[in-house]
C-alpha cells in the first residue's frame, strides 16, 4: 500500500504518525527494507526524525521528481527497519520548478515510486504543511490517505479542504485514491473538549471518512524522540504514555493493513 500522510496545517502530526506508523509497519512485517518513508517536506522533519541529514550532499527526493537522480539511488537505509527516500532544503526550489510545470507535474512521485514498488510492502509518504504541488504528487502516488487531527478548538479546521483536495485528486489524477482514516493525535481522555471535538466530526463527516479505534497519546518522547533523531520505537523512555503510544501505533498499523486485507 502507498499511504500518504495528509493536512495543510502545520503541527498536527503528520511527520510524527508517518515515522512511527511506518516503523510499527516494518516491526509487524518482521524485516528490514520492506517499508519505504517517502520525505516530501522542504523541512525535512521526517528525514532529520529518522537520523539523516537535510545538508547531506547525498541526492534526495527534489532530485528524482526532477529527473536528475533514480529513485533507488537516492534511498537510504536506515538502522530501524525502514529504508528513506530523504528530503532536503532544496526540495523547496524544486516545488517551484514543478509548480511551473503543468505537464504531467502531479505524476512525478508516483513515476519516481514505480521504478522502486516490487521492493516495498509499504510506502509512507509524509507531506508538507500546504496543498501545493509537493502534496498533489503525494495524493497522486498514493493508494489511500490518512490524516492526523488534534482534538482541539478549531482541530477539525481544514479538514474540508483537504477531502476537497482529495476529491479533486481523484477527479484529475488519480481516480483510485481512497481515505484510509483520521487518527486522532495528541489524545487526552480526561479532557472533555476533545470527546466533543471527535464526535462533532465523526458526525459531520458521517462516515464518509473513518476514524481510526486507535487515538496517539500526547506524550513527551514522542516530541523528544525526533531531536535524538530516532523514531519513538528506539527511544528510551520510562514513561507509561511512551508505550501507550508505541501501543497506539501498533494498532494502528494493524487497522490499516488489516483493512487493506479484507479488500
Ligand atoms: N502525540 C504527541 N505527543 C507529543 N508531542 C507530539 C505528538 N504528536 C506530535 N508531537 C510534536 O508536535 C510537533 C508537531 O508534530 P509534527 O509531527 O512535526 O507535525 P506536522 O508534521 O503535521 O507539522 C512536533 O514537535 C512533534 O514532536
Ligand atoms: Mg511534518
Amino acid at each position: 500500500m502507498i499511504l500518504a500522510v495528509a493536512m495543510q496545517k502545520g503541527g498536527v502530526g503528520k511527520t510524527t504518525t508517518a515515522v512511527n506508523l511506518a516503523v510499527a509497519m516494518a516491526l509487524q512485517i518482521g524485516e528490514a527494507s520492506r517499508v519505504l518513508v517517502a520525505d516530501m517536506d522542504p523541512q525535512a522533519h521526517a528525514t532529520l526524525a529518522l537520523g539523516l541529514d537535510k545538508r547531506g550532499d547525498h541526492p534526495a527526493v527534489g532530485d528524482v521528481l526532477m529527473g536528475r537522480t533514480p529513485t533507488a539511488e537516492a534511498i537510504r537505509e536506515t538502522p530501524f527497519g525502514v529504508d528513506l527516500l530523504p528530503a532536503s532544503l532544496e526540495l523547496a526550489v524544486d516545488e517551484q520548478k514543478l509548480s511551473a510545470d503543468h505537464l504531467g507535474a502531479a505524476f512525478r512521485l508516483r513515476e519516481a515510486l514505480n521504478t522502486v514498488r516490487q521492493r516495498y510492502a509499504h510506502v509512507v509518504i509524509d507531506c508538507p504543511p500546504s496543498l501545493g504541488i509537493l502534496t498533489i504528487c503525494s495524493l497522486t502516488a498514493a493508494d489511500r490517505y490518512l490524516i492526523p487531527l488534534e482534538p482541539l478548538v478549531y482541530g477539525a479546521d481544514g479538514l474540508t479542504e483537504i477531502l476537497a483536495t482529495a476529491e479533486r485528486v481523484r477527479r484529475y489524477t488519480n481516480p483510485d485514491l481512497k481515505a484510509a482514516g483520521i487518527v486522532i493525535n495528541r489524545w487526552d481522555r480526561r479532557n472533555q473538549l476533545g470527546h466533543q471535538v471527535v464526535e462533532g466530526v465523526r458526525t459531520s463527516l458521517g462516515g464518509q471518512v473513518p476514524i481510526f479505534h486507535a487515538y496517539v497519546v500526547d506524550t513527551v518522547s514522542l516530541a523528544e524522540a525526533p531531536g535524538a533523531g530516532v523514531p519513538a520505537a528506539f527511544y528510551r523512555s520510562r514513561n507509561r504514555s511512551h508505550r501507550q503510544a508505541l501501543e497506539s501505533y501498533g494498532l494502528l498499523a494493524r487497522e490499516i493493513l488489516g483493512e487493506e486485507m479484507r479488500q
